[in-house]
């Protein structure tokens, strides 16, 4: 026999047992031998959803149906507006270099990062400019030691110190490890130090770790305002996450975020249904080997009207929250709820292209030498702008340019309310046009921290937005899809040994 049909026979017994995928892990216990599921469903197509099919597929192999139901557009938070010939992100903009999952994401589905545009950053405290990014290293690092002394080194050298742990998180999924709900997550990557982050605010924390009144207020607000829209009084591990995302060699996806869903669809092999699932319930029926199982059954509405659909499985990938979605879940005991308690911040996002009022920012820098691109603010009295960003297409053409601030171009403002036309005549000189999204963009981080919501909401029904309660952002859906993904895998196959485990950082430690 030759070396090729040895290879394909062994092939085919592997696809026979069902067991391709999910590779080594399987083979080990008897029970892998258990059907595998027929049906699965994911609500939303988000990054979230569209990365649980993703993971889903992996686990369980190509002999599964995978829905996901989309009652809006592909990408849900990931979205562009068009302004004239080009698209600009209005939702999730920027990703973190070490965002591992976000990375393999994009070789994976062969698209490119969006080509770099240099920016600029500078703080405004409501009156003024209070500080101006130069185009020298050298000159903000001595600015910044001479205003707030060392407490910008200590700054990053303690974000950079959370990030490390964070990061084992990779290490125990690549393993195969899951856990069944935020905290367990959270312990197994940093100990009891995460959770106490998440139970105290920002600033608690920070004081406590010894930097400066004035620097929290100078400087940490403007990032959390400016990625969160709210004040350092949202958790500490919230607020590390705010202070990651502005670090250097923040990247986007070329062509814009969203695409990256639906690759992951695609890539994932799983139906589309564009509806709006309404209500699931839990139906118990016998089966042929004479037991009993239970299904899910999934009711949605959709263009042709309404219809229902019974899964081994489900994944909910949208928050359970007062304006996120209304599902409700019939049959269950002990009962889950349609919302959960706590609420979304809502952050309006207003895509502007016109000239900008440089004298609204107090600045007497005549416009056609303001190079700024990018305006943090302060947590002042009545200051109604988050953030006031110029930004570049979601595809760069080779002859790109960002104009002079003297001519129009694009600006996104963040607000928590609508601008009036008032507010955009005082920051704007013209403009010929105006888009506004309304998004509830991100919880309302308000520690101490109430229980966050389970990833297990029954027996095989999974919720995956639990996660932004820790912080809101793509790799923390895209962690909680791999997450979901591996318990939804284990516990089909009864492997516990894969569930919560403890300690598994000093355990692996000799696997590197
Ligand atoms: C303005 C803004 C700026 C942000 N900036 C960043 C950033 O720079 N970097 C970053 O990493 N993150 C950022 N985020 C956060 C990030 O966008 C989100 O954390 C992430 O996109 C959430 O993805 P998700 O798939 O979990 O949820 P969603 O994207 O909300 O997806 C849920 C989907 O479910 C659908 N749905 C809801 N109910 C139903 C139903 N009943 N039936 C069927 N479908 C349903 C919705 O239409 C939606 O498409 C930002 C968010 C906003 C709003
Ligand atoms: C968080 O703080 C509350 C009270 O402030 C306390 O009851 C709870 O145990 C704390 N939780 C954690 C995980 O530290
Ligand atoms: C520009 O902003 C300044 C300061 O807020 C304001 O006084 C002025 O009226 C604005 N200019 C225009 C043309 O609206
Ligand atoms: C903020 O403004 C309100 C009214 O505009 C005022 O009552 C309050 O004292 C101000 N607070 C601070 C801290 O300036």
């Amino acid at each position: 026999m030759s070396t090729m049909s040895l290879h394909t026979l062994s092939l085919r017994a592997v696809l026979f047992l069902g067991l391709w995928h999910t590779g080594w892990r399987g083979l080990a216990s008897a029970a892998e031998l258990r059907d595998q599921p027929k049906k699965i469903a994911v609500v939303g197509a988000g990054i979230g959803g569209t990365a649980a099919a993703y993971y889903l597929r992996q686990e369980f192999g190509p002999g599964v149906k995978i829905d996901v139901f989309e009652s809006g557009t592909v990408g849900g938070r990931l979205a562009t507006v068009k302004i004239g010939d080009y698209e600009y992100e209005t939702g999730g903009s920027v990703i973190h270099p070490l965002n591992l999952h976000m990375k393999q994401f994009i070789e994976k589905l062969g698209i490119s990062t969006r080509k770099d545009v240099s920016s600029k950053m500078a703080i405004f405290d409501g009156k003024e400019l209070v500080f101006e990014e130069s185009d020298w290293f050298i000159v903000n690092f001595l600015r910044m030691l001479w205003r707030y002394g060392f407490n910008f080194l200590r700054m990053q050298m303690w974000v950079e110190s959370i990030l490390d742990k964070f990061m084992r998180i990779y290490q125990y999924q690549q393993y195969g490890y899951s856990f069944s709900n935020v905290d367990r997550l959270l312990h197994a990557m940093g100990g009891d130090s995460f959770l106490t982050l998440m139970n105290q605010t920002l600033e608690e924390t920070m004081i406590g770790e010894g930097f400066s009144q004035i620097f929290l207020n100078d400087i940490v607000a403007p990032i959390t305002r400016a990625n969160y829209g709210q004040s350092v009084r949202i958790h500490g591990f919230v607020g590390a996450v705010s202070l990651a995302g502005a670090d250097s060699g923040l990247w986007a996806v070329d062509g814009g975020n969203k695409r990256v869903c639906s690759g992951l669809l695609y890539h994932s092999k799983s139906e589309l249904i564009p509806a709006r699932v309404t209500s699931i319930a839990v139906k118990v029926r016998p089966s042929k080997t004479g037991t009993t199982a239970s299904f899910y059954e999934v009711n949605y509405v959709g263009d042709s009207g309404s219809a229902h659909a019974l899964y081994d499985i489900v994944v909910i990938a949208t928050p359970l929250h007062q304006g996120k979605s209304d599902i409700t879940f019939s049959g269950f005991s002990p009962p889950i709820p349609t919302h959960y308690p706590g609420r979304y911040h809502q952050t309006v996002s207003t895509v502007v292209h016109g000239r900008l009022n440089v004298s609204y920012l107090g600045t007497t820098e005549p416009a056609s030498e303001f190079t700024v691109s990018d305006i943090l603010t302060t947590d002042s009295n009545g200051s109604v702008v988050q953030s006031l960003i110029s930004i570049d297409p979601v595809h760069i053409p080779t002859d790109y340019k960002r104009p002079p601030a003297s001519h129009p171009r694009v600006w996104k403002v963040f607000s928590p309310q609508p601008l009036s036309q008032e507010q955009l005549k005082n920051i704007f000189l013209s403009w010929d046009s105006v888009s506004e999204t309304r998004w509830l963009a991100y919880p309302a981080y308000r520690p101490p921290h109430r229980k966050t919501p389970p990833f297990i909401l029954h027996n095989r029904l999974y919720y995956l937005n639990a996660v932004e309660w820790a912080a809101s952002a793509m790799e923390m859906s895209a962690i909680s899809a791999r997450n979901v993904a591996l318990l939804a895998h284990h516990r089909w196959h009864e492997q516990v040994g894969k569930i919560d485990q403890e300690d598994l950082h000093t355990r692996l430690r000799g696997e590197l």
